[in-house]
């Protein structure tokens, strides 16, 4: 006999899909911009698979790090570091999640408006810390956004939402 209850076991076909988690720190119109484009590649064709979670960096948590199988990282450059928001959510996941995630890839885009050198080196380390992947070299735009950088952008998010689905 089929049983439907809601306490019988998942279905194959139930299985749960692998989750991208976006955290962003999106605090203008260009930040905006970006967070977009971000948000279009992880919809891009084949991608339907993937679990598109979006937090902004002030309100997410270590149980939605360890929830997720990639991470997506969004950040304007604030006096030559990652924004204060982003640092915070580091400081709040990093022990609690350490090691959990071992090996998920990750990106990472910044804007600023002259140098983004010392925000890219400190989500790097601190990314690299936690054991994870990068799967796409971090994007960097300086001054308005422009077509290439939303494409950029959009490519970036994609790659990261594609490393989590399977050859099959
Ligand atoms: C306090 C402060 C510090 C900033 N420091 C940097 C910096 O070190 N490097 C950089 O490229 N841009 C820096 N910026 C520019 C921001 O990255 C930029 O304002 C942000 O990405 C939003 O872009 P928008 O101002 O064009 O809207 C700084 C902005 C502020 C307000």
């Amino acid at each position: 006999m089929t049983s439907t209850g809601p306490n019988e076991p998942r279905q194959q076909s139930e299985r749960r899909r692998p989750v991208l988690l976006v955290v962003h720190h999106t605090a203008s119109p260009a930040t905006q911009t970006l967070l977009e484009a971000a948000l279009d590649g992880t919809k891009a064709e084949g991608l339907e698979g993937v679990e598109v979670r979006v937090k902004p960096a002030l309100a997410a948590t270590a149980l939605d790090v360890l929830d997720a199988d990639a991470f997506l990282l969004g950040t304007p450059a604030n006096i030559g570091y990652m924004s204060g928001a982003l640092k915070m959510f580091f400081d709040g996941v990093y022990y609690p999640t350490l090691v959990a995630k071992t090996g998920a890839p990750y990106g990472l885009y910044v804007h600023g408006n002259n140098d983004t050198t010392g925000a890219v080196r400190a989500v790097e380390s601190i990314a690299k810390g936690l054991g994870w992947r990068r799967v796409h070299e971090p994007v960097t735009v300086v001054g308005a956004p422009d077509k290439q950088a939303s494409e950029a952008v959009w490519e970036l998010a994609a790659t990261v939402a594609a490393a989590l689905i399977g050859p099959d």
